[in-house]
């Protein structure tokens, strides 16, 4: 069995002792016994607990096939969604891939679309596009969201222009709920390729799901590994002991959060982990900030950020703590080599892997940190790899559950979400928001 991803709570002292935490045990049981029996609120939401046990193999074999037919079909697919429908792909993709390379080789490049509003995006996304083979799954779990709709519509039109309409039918895949939405009439209307969002799988808490699976298997990754991955941490995540690294994940942010600690930093030493940052700062944020209360999830990209954001963790406000995300092991080697003018008097570093330097800036910056105020909760990814994402999204996951029960809030739902929807909605006179837009007028 691989190794599992470690939580360290060295270093939340002195702002909260282990004592403190293990103290929270008793309200741990509770939450997990919540999620595991349904009992709690949002309990039409928890299809995401077991996903990665119970995904059939005919579903990820069928998924792998849709993707190999993309990937033969098109040099770029683009995937359209946002919010829970984009961020989990984008984090794993960003994660997996390399820097600079536009696509894992034998795979297309993968591109996002309908996660902005962006007219300049959106204009030379279809330059891009121009003349291109390209492919399309749009992904809208209530298949009604303003900003991939108008993607779609947009990329929709263009690919049917360059392939004409029934060969467009064959590159274009549709993820979204089996019965409801617009997308799914659509879709049916069109003849695509579709995939189910379960209804009990929320937006954020669907990368497991072929929301997440399909773009991620487009991209050339091994999403039989990521699953695995994700199960071997639903298997070790189930009882409210020492050795569920989530229920401690769980249990000391909420300690922190009651010691007067309102903002958590997830912060990484890796550039491609920056958009694992947001898809965790979605996943908890629109689950726990509600009825007035939540850690306000940040995060940051170091060393990168401690040249922008560093002033401010050392020294501001001492409201926060940080949660570390540190990889063991990189998969390249670069030393740094010995210049004999030693100009730039780096030969002290010389012969040192360039990973050895980043592990020191963390530590010191760890440390520094601690010393300043900010405790900080560590957690360990041996590498990045399928297998460690899979095991980090369902620890987010499981985590984020116990912890939203733990602060008293329903974590499956997002009503604040509707408010923005609402105004936008009446200000560009929607049919059906007739009294909403004269009422929003006089307030212009
Ligand atoms: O987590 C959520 O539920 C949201 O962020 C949704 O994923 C997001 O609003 C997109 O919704 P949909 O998939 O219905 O287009």
């Amino acid at each position: 069995m691989t190794k599992e991803i470690q939580v360290n709570l060295n270093h939340i002292a002195p702002v909260v002792s282990e004592t403190a935490v293990t103290a929270l045990m008793p309200e741990v049981a509770d939450a997990l016994s919540k999620i595991h029996n349904a009992t709690g609120a949002g309990n039409d939401f928890l299809g995401w607990v077991d996903l990665p046990t119970r995904t059939p193999a005919s579903l990820v074999d069928e998924i792998n096939a849709t993707a190999a037919d993309l990937s033969n079909q098109c040099d770029v697919v683009v995937a359209i969604g946002i919010g829970g429908s984009y961020l989990g792909a984008k984090a794993v993709i960003e994660a997996l891939g390399d820097s600079f390379a536009e696509a894992k080789p034998g795979a297309p490049r993968v591109v996002f679309a309908g996660q902005n509003i962006g007219e300049d995006y959106l204009f030379e996304l279809q330059e891009y596009l121009r003349g291109k083979r390209f492919g399309i799954i749009v992904i809208s779990e209530s298949g009604t969201t303003t900003e991939p709709a108008i993607a779609f519509r947009l990329l929709k039109a263009q690919l049917e222009e360059q392939v004409g309409k029934e060969r467009a039918k064959d590159l274009i895949v549709a993820i979204t709920d089996a019965h409801r939405g617009a997308l799914r009439q659509l879709a049916t209307e069109e003849g695509y390729r579709t995939f189910v969002i379960e209804d009990s799988v929320g937006g954020r808490f669907s990368v497991l799901s072929p929301v997440g699976l399909l773009p991620i298997a487009v991209a050339g990754f091994d999403i039989k590994a990521l699953l695995a991955g994700a199960a071997q941490m639903q298997r070790a995540t189930i009882n409210a002991n020492a050795t569920n690294q989530a229920a401690l994940y769980a249990a000391a942010r909420n300690a922190l959060y009651r010691a007067g600690k309102k903002i958590e930093i997830l912060v990484n030493y890796n550039p491609k982990l920056h958009y694992f940052g947001e898809w965790w700062k979605q996943l908890y944020g629109e689950s726990e900030g509600k009825d007035h209360r939540g850690i306000f999830p940040a995060a940051v990209d170091n060393s990168t950020d401690l040249h922008s954001m560093g002033q401010w963790i050392q020294d501001g406000e001492r409201t926060i703590f940080e949660t570390v995300l540190t990889v063991g092991k990189v998969h390249h080697s670069v030393t740094i080599p010995t210049d004999e003018a030693n100009l730039d008097g780096l030969n002290y570093i010389a012969g040192k892997h360039v990973d050895e330097v980043n592990k020191m800036a963390e530590l010191g910056t760890r440390l520094a940190h601690v010393d300043g105020g900010v405790p900080n909760i560590v957690i360990t990814v041996p590498e990045l790899n399928e297998n460690y994402l899979g095991q980090l999204i369902y620890f987010f996951e499981k985590a984020c559950g116990i912890s939203g029960y733990m602060l008293g809030v329903n974590p499956f739902n997002q009503p604040g979400v509707e408010a923005y929807k609402k105004n936008m909605f009446a200000l560009l006179e929607k049919p059906g928001y007739e009294a909403e837009t004269e009422a929003i007028k006089k307030r212009l």
